[in-house]
């Protein structure tokens, strides 16, 4: 009886052992994990000092994220230049801030215009040299299924998206080195997940790779590199209207066949999706893409990449991951599908 006990109590006791060595084992681990986390966090927190002697200069200022950031930057004491586009975007933004926001015209997809514009920078900025250069400048259109599209469709897009990104940093990395500086640039969920067709995958894609041969080229000068993903924003680039314009040009020059094989229902829906898509994903807080933009600029340690907006990090960033074709699936539950394929392919036998 009494041994029956002893076995028992040995029995409880090593019961309770293996439990307090597993939830020794959790609790370190839960430790060490909240420590890094807030570790991280506070890492994350550290901001820079005397912004005020610091100049950045803005791409694509006349509308959307490049404007709210020039406007943003401006009020923290930054010496902003905000390149425009247009001499009206110009005017603009400084009627919105005040006489001491500089300007400058910049067409990146123009090699004089950047010329200038390095200049420009080049006498405002001193020896102090360009301690920020954000390559927020893009478009979207001509954006469409592939077999719509032609060769100057996707020079349109890739001209300014990538290779006058590429061109601006290049001419700009001089005056940058001499600051220590950062470049952010402007990719999009679109650089993780190729669709819509055109130069707008593309030219992220390449964006993306770019920043990372980039940072991993300019560590050693104490240049840094950031990367925006941001997701869908009520901005220029998805203006439906200028999207459903450009579409109709794509649709009205196709070949009967190709149209055949889409089916004349096929642009109605595709517009359709395109709208229900745009106003349902599009999110009319352009801040949270500023303030990633802000980060890279102002943190003592800026992160590599930044997803912007919930759809950018619960959804498209995420399905970047999944396997392909879990994201196919996905995709063609957005999009249309041709209807008139077996009809174009009946025809195409007969002919034969
Ligand atoms: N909005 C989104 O959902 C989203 C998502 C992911 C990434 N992005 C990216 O974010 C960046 C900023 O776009 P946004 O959304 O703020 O749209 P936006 O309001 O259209 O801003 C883009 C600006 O770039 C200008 N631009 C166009 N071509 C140019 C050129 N050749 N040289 C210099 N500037 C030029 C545009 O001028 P005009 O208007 O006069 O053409 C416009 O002011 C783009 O790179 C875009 O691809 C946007
Ligand atoms: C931008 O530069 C390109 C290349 O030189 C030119 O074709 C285009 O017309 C320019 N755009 C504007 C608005 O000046």
């Amino acid at each position: 009886m009494l041994l029956q006990n002893e076995d028992r109590a040995e029995d409880i006791l090593q019961r309770v052992k293996e439990i307090w060595m597993g939830n020794t084992a959790l609790l370190a681990t839960t430790t060490s994990l909240v420590f890094l986390l807030l570790c991280w966090i506070i890492r994350d927190s550290i901001k820079i000092k005397n912004v005020h002697e610091k100049y950045v200069l803005i791409t694509g200022c006349d509308t959307g994220f490049g404007n709210l950031l020039a406007q943003r930057l401006h009020r923290k004491g930054f010496g902003v230049i905000a390149a425009c586009f247009t001499e009206k975007g110009c005017q603009e933004l400084i009627a919105c801030t005040s006489p001491s926001m500089k300007t400058v015209i910049l067409n990146v997809t123009n090699p004089k215009s950047i010329d200038e514009a390095v200049q420009f920078v080049a006498a405002e900025t001193g020896s102090k040299g360009l301690y920020g250069l954000v390559n927020n400048a893009g478009r979207a259109t001509p954006i469409g299924p592939t077999d719509w599209l032609d060769m100057e469709d996707f020079h349109r897009v890739l001209d300014v998206n990538l290779i006058g990104l590429i061109e601006v940093t290049l001419k700009f990395l001089p005056l940058l080195k001499k600051a220590k500086g950062r470049v952010v640039n402007v990719a999009s969920v679109m650089g993780r997940l190729a669709f819509g067709g055109g130069g707008y995958s593309l030219s992220k894609w390449g964006v993306e790779s770019f920043s990372d041969s980039l940072r991993r080229d300019m560590q050693h000068f104490g240049v840094r590199v950031s990367i925006i993903e941001p997701g869908f924003f009520k901005t220029g680039v998805t203006n439906l209207e200028v999207i459903e314009k450009d579409l109709n040009r794509l649709w009205n020059r196709l070949t009967p066949d190709v149209k055949t094989a889409y089916g004349e229902k096929y642009f109605d829906n595709y517009l359709k999706v395109q709208k229900l898509s745009m106003n349902t994903f599009c999110d009319a807080d352009i801040s949270k893409v500023t303030n990633c933009m802000e980060h890279a600029l102002t943190a003592r340690f800026p992160r590599t990449r930044y997803g912007a907006g919930w759809d950018a990090k619960f959804f498209w960033l995420p399905l970047s991951y999944a396997p392909a074709a879990v994201a196919d699936i996905m995709l063609k539950l957005l999009l249309p599908r041709p209807t008139g394929i077996k009809k174009s392919l009946a025809k195409n036998q007969i002919d034969v």
